[in-house]
């Protein structure tokens, strides 16, 4: 029987992007052949320490930022590379900063406080692009008061940044699995780095009406209590309970939940515990138990030593999509604003 069209349209996209793929992984990681671990070592000796010592001071002062800045750093890589580019301003409002889903990102002061120490100690030599890339390792390290990944510096800043390009690449919350895997997959990054790198959900919250139509009239035969069957009954209730003011306004966007609740400031491999007790807040979360392979990979995240191993490796991958190094992109004076001359 021949297929109906929008399914072919469907399959050619993932070959299109399938291709796209395979020559993503080279443009990638030839691209990324200028970091390294210690890229500062010389130019600035004191950068990391630097940087580390200002967002662990603030980070003992709003522990949430650990959340802030991993998200951010992913945000960052996702468009355009890790270049900074999610930390432009824009006069009319049309950076990436301004799209929607960065929107909720915070602590772009303490990338102006960590940069302007810097400024001061080696004037023009610490890209903004590692400046984000070690705020995400240090704020999420805090909690353990010693470095959870390495990270490779040698990144350059961009100089473009725009709220389209937002949208398009960085995925939404009503993802299915094979969108984000075709998403990852266009970065450079595989099955593997799309469930362990996930488990960001780890820390940090989530806004109810990003998840609304999955607790409340999920079938829209506007029944209210119609929820998503893939979520565990007692969570459901609890989000319900959350988010009761999305009952009314499926569009409120005022109200947020812990994303892993009792343990949302904590950055452990939790998430695969409450994932696998179908206890993921977005689309995006569950889907992963609905691929075979997947689902195998947040068994085997069971385990926290695996966990912090398996993250290790993937965020390192993060880091490298798409860079910027040599000569290309400029070392900007401001984070927010690309140089003048
Ligand atoms: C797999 C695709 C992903 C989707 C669809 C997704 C989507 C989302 C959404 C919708 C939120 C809630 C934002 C809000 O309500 O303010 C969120 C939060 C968050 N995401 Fe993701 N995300 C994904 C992957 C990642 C990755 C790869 C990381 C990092 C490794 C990450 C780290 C975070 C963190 C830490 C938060 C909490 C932010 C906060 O507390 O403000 N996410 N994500």
């Amino acid at each position: 029987m021949a297929k109906p069209a929008f399914v072919m349209a469907a399959s050619t996209a993932v070959v299109v992007s399938l291709l796209v793929v395979s020559c993503g992984i080279g443009i990638a990681s030839a691209q990324a052949a200028g970091l390294k671990k210690g890229f500062y070592k010389k130019s600035c000796p004191q950068a990391e320490a630097i940087a580390q010592k200002v967002v662990w001071e603030r980070t003992a002062g709003n522990r949430e930022l650990a959340a802030k800045f991993l998200r951010m750093f992913f945000h960052d890589c996702f468009v355009r590379g890790c270049d900074a580019s999610v930390l432009l301003d824009s006069p009319t409002n049309t950076a990436e900063k301004n799209a929607a889903p960065n929107l909720s990102l915070a602590g772009f002061e303490v990338i102006d406080e960590v940069k302007a120490e810097l400024e001061e100690a080696c004037p023009g030599v610490v890209s903004c692009a590692d400046i984000v890339a070690l705020a995400a390792r240090d704020s999420v390290s805090f909690q353990y008061k010693k470095n959870l990944w390495e990270v490779e510096t040698g990144r350059r800043d961009g100089t473009i940044s725009s709220d389209q390009e937002a949208l398009s690449n960085i995925p939404a919350p009503s993802s299915t699995f094979d969108i984000l895997l075709i998403n990852f997959s266009n970065k450079g990054l595989g099955l593997q780095d799309l469930v362990v790198l996930s488990g960001g959900h780890t820390i940090g919250i989530g806004h109810c009406n990003l998840f609304s139509s999955r607790i409340f009239n999920f079938t829209g035969k506007n029944n209210p209590s119609d929820v998503d069957p893939s979520i565990n009954p007692p969570y459901a209730k609890f989000l319900q309970g959350q988010c009761s003011r999305n009952l009314q306004d499926p569009n409120d966007n005022t109200t947020v939940v812990p994303m892993d609740p009792g343990s949302s400031l904590s950055f452990d491999n939790h998430y695969f515990v409450s994932l696998k007790a179908h206890q993921g807040m977005f689309t995006s979360d569950a889907t992963l138990l609905t691929n075979g392979r997947a689902a195998n990979i947040v068994d085997k995240l069971q385990d926290p030593g695996v966990f912090f191993h398996s993250f290790k490796n993937s965020i390192k991958r993060m880091g490298q999509i798409g860079v910027l190094t040599g000569t290309n992109g400029q070392i900007r004076k401001k984070c927010n604003a690309v140089n003048s001359s």
